[in-house]
């Protein structure tokens, strides 16, 4: 087991685009995902992405809560070398939060419904449809594949906020706010 450092907004292995994995079946990438189980469950995250813990390569790790996805949980997926392909133009904003973004979330508006293929370890590419907030994590993840984080897509900036201020401004108005993604 190995917890690794999560690297956080402002770190140039945050910004590159990652490289594609050219084996998914090497044993070292395999050790390296582990640690990449091992970090998201001590970072209580629902997803992560290579670059997160400083490895510029095509790697994101999810799953999806049974209660964040209509009662259907998504289980544990390890992607190499995923790609995202929208089924339509439709989108729909959520809050997100992302650990290399501590402390912060914001309304970021994502396809509603894509589909998406990867390779998993064994080197197989397998393809999936997803909806709402499964599509949503997907969408999170892969573009820090590409140097994003989840500020760079908002459209409305006076929507960023600390999650804590946020929940307590809701709290007191008698709302729930629901954050998604990796964070808390
Ligand atoms: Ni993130």
């Amino acid at each position: 087991m190995a917890v690794l450092p999560i690297a956080r907004m402002g770190a140039d292995v945050l910004k590159a685009r990652a490289l594609e994995v050219p084996d998914p079946k090497d044993p070292e990438l395999q050790a390296f995902v582990q640690d990449m189980l091992d970090t998201m469950q001590d970072a209580r995250g629902v997803g992560l992405a290579a670059p997160q813990v400083s490895r510029a390569q095509r790697i994101v790790i999810f799953f999806v809560p049974a209660a964040r996805n209509g009662g259907v949980e998504i289980p544990l997926t390890v992607m190499i070398n995923p790609i995202i392909t929208p089924l339509d133009a439709a989108k729909n904003d959520g809050y997100e939060a992302c650990l290399s973004v501590p402390g912060l979330t914001g309304l970021v508006p994502r396809f509603t419904h894509i589909t998406y293929s990867y390779q998993d370890l064994s080197g197989a590419r397998v393809e999936r449809e997803a909806h709402g907030f499964h599509a949503r994590v997907v969408q999170h993840e892969c573009d820090h594949l590409d140097g994003l984080l989840y500020p760079q897509r908002m459209a409305d900036m006076t929507t960023l906020a600390f999650a804590d201020v946020l929940e307590s401004e809701a709290a007191a108005k008698g709302e729930e706010i629901e954050l998604d993604e990796e964070g808390k």
